[in-house]
């Protein structure tokens, strides 16, 4: 096959994007594929238009490779491409469009509100502690965890420096305490199976930019040492969403657990179309711990492109 893997572009996540999209190539080319790498641009249409692939491998991650953008691009131009498509898309990078989904089908998700970011420094918008965080970035890009003693102040002061400023608006939701959990979903030829569940020890007590790309910064307990019935619950949310949203090739859908609340206590954050595939990512590590090496893994989610 011709295989076209764009990545890159200009979200907040490029320098993960890059990553992913140079393991997807290298594992492609490692299994005779020909491989063009296209670090997304403006000028991404004509390239593609001379490249003539026969499938678009989209490493892409945040806006616009994650958010319908170039979906509806490569479907005018009719070239099939990997994950989900054009109106999943829109719906899964936007967490509050997400909650509409998937919370009246029994998925259960965190409450919580949108708020201007100017509305913070008048009054907390959610009782203490609660997260901020944009509706749609990934990694963690602009997500804060505002505690009753916060050194941000109380409430939130407009001269201390807070990621949510580069946002107008943003989502904010109660602070789920206890672990912090991930499950992916791959396409089949018998449909969508969750892998397993990964529990995300971050040694700094917060799973952020850093702590997700530095290598050492987090442990990945893989499989998650949880109850039975908690990691069963993870991996039915997970197909649901990934079936609800109408996921293609791949999602991982991550999680918060509170143990003190049982299965109560179980609540999915967001769905990722577009799940990292760089050396630490984890869709990888799930599909190793299940016996699949990352070259069958890319294989698998081009297969459900070409299906
Ligand atoms: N947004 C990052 C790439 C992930 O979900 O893995
Ligand atoms: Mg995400």
């Amino acid at each position: 096959l011709h295989v076209a893997v764009l990545m890159g572009g200009w979200s907040n996540e490029r320098p993960v994007s890059l990553m992913s999209g140079e393991g997807v190539a290298t594992a492609l080319e490692e299994r005779g594929h020909r491989v063009t790498r296209i670090d997304m641009d403006r000028d991404v249409a004509a390239r593609l238009a001379a490249a003539k692939p026969d499938v678009v491998f989209n490493a892409l991650h945040g806006v616009p490779g994650e958010d319908g953008t170039v979906q509806g691009m490569l479907d005018l131009m009719g070239i099939p491409y990997t994950h989900s498509g054009l109106a999943t898309s829109v719906i899964a990078i936007d967490k509050e469009l997400t909650k509409q989904a998937l919370v009246p089908h029994g998925v259960p998700m965190p409450g919580g509100r949108i708020v201007k970011s100017a509305e913070l420094y008048e009054a907390d918008p959610l009782a203490r502690p609660y997260v901020l965080k944009p509706v749609n970035e990934g990694s963690s890009v602009g997500v804060a965890i505002v505690t009753r003693d916060s050194n941000y102040g109380n409430p939130i002061r407009k001269d201390v420096v807070g990621p949510w400023q580069q946002f107008d608006e943003l989502l904010a939701e109660p602070y789920i305490r206890g672990h912090e959990l991930t499950t992916a979903v791959i396409a089949g030829p018998d449909g969508p199976r969750a892998l397993t569940v990964t529990e995300l020890v971050p040694k700094s007590g917060f799973y952020d930019f850093d702590a997700k790309y530095t290598d050492g910064l987090t442990e990945h307990v893989c499989p998650a040492q949880i109850p039975d019935n908690i990691a069963d619950l993870c991996k039915s949310y997970a197909v649901q969403a990934h079936r609800l949203l109408g996921c293609k090739g791949t999602s991982r859908s991550d999680f918060r657990w509170d143990d003190e609340q049982g299965e109560a206590g179980l609540f999915l954050l967001e769905t990722n179309t577009q799940p990292g595939m760089t050396p630490l990512s984890l869709v990888p590590e799930q599909a190793r711990y299940c016996g699949m090496t990352y070259g069958e893994l890319v294989e698998a989610i081009i297969a459900d492109a070409l299906d």
